[in-house]
């Protein structure tokens, strides 16, 4: 596959592996780029049209809703609802599960998506994004039991970045690979194939300010690194972050790095920050095929059983020898405590 190929060649291209695929995913895709093409429309006119701001309602999980993330989730419902290739849709800013009402074509694909990642960035013009993962349906009417599937099991995960420019990401088990939106010809064009995220890095990515509530093995990685050319590391690290996972992602499927949200104290009784299904799994699948490693410092994040559809789970994920070395400080921390620890990797101890 040659960069400049368009998205709709690519997964063509990738249909005709399958003889016996029927176009569907193929067509699924497509209406999923011609949404995400929609909110960065929307996102690019920012406060020339009424799109920044708060919206007057909260979410499901008790968090302020803005106009933009009730906007692009309106939009990716829109353009995915009336084409018959989905059983069902979930997103963050609905409770429930959302149904294709009756009458209109369904299809065996379940989405979940985020429709807004980084919405603190909205009122700010800084980089946002929009985050789905398909998976399969064999149900007519799917309900929130069905779409509780371990990560592994994801037919596609991928994000849109709205950043300085508008790019795609997506993985269908075949890498990942990355698609920059031409404005010009309205397209999506590969421009980086097979993403390999380097092994090592000097770049780390975490809110500093939840630091005195993190788990012992999370400030030893960090103090570590603060310790700079005299510590342990022997060279001298940066931070960066964010507030949008999907672009502090998107940096480390670049050049490499660590991000994570991890438990701390402050949030230890709702699991995590970061959602499961509609964050976590999506980004997880792309770094792994990206040649990372994606834990909650005890588990591998795509072998989780989901519990629910808004479950949130702590996230660990980058470069390979970075995340072994916070790996390697919650094996020694959950033998010392009596903790389970099941993921398995390269391990130094
Ligand atoms: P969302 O805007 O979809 O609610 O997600 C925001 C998430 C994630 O993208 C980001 O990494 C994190 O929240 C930022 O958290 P802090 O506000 O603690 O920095
Ligand atoms: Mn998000
Ligand atoms: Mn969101």
């Amino acid at each position: 596959m040659q960069l400049g190929t368009p998205l709709s060649q690519y997964l063509i291209e990738e249909q005709r592996l399958y003889p016996e695929a029927t176009g569907s995913f193929t067509l699924l895709m497509n209406d999923i780029a011609l949404a995400c093409k929609t909110i960065s429309a929307a996102v690019r006119k920012g406060a020339l049209v009424d799109v920044l701001g708060n919206a007057e309602s909260d979410n499901c999980q008790g968090e302020q809703q803005k106009k933009l993330d009730i906007i692009a989730n309106e939009l990716f419902i829109k353009n995915n609802i009336w084409r018959g290739h989905i059983a069902a849709m979930a997103s963050e800013e609905m409770e429930e599960v959302y149904p294709i009402p009756d009458g209109q074509p369904k299809g065996k694909y379940l989405l979940v998506f985020d429709p807004l990642d980084g919405s603190s960035n909205i009122d700010v013009d800084g980089p946002i994004g929009t985050i789905f993962s398909i998976m399969r349906s064999d149900k007519e009417n799917p309900t929130e039991e069905d779409f509780l599937q371990e990560g592994t099991k994801q037919v596609c995960a991928g994000y849109c970045l709205y950043g300085p420019a508008t790019m795609i990401v997506i993985s269908i088990g075949h890498g990942t690979h990355a698609f920059t939106l031409d404005p010009d010809i309205g397209e999506f064009v590969l421009t980086h194939k097979d993403i390999q995220i380097p092994e090592d890095s000097a770049e780390y990515s975490i809110n500093h300010a939840n630091r005195l509530g993190w788990e012992k093995p999370m400030r030893q990685y960090v103090e570590d690194r603060e310790a700079g050319k005299n510590g342990p590391k022997g060279k001298r690290y940066t931070m960066r972050w964010v507030g949008a996972m999907v672009m502090d992602v998107h940096r480390i499927l670049m050049r490499g790095g660590m991000f994570a949200y991890p438990i701390d104290e402050g949030i230890r009784a709702k699991g995590g920050r970061l959602r499961l299904m509609y964050e976590a799994n999506p980004i997880s699948f792309l770094v792994e095929q990206a040649g990372g490693i994606a834990t909650t410092g005890y588990q591998r994040i795509l072998d989780l059983k989901p519990s629910g559809l808004h479950q949130r789970v702590p996230v660990i994920i980058g470069s390979k020898n970075e995340v072994t070395d916070i790996l390697n400080f919650h094996k020694s921390y959950a033998e010392q405590n009596s903790l389970e620890f099941t993921h398995k990797c390269r391990l130094f101890s």
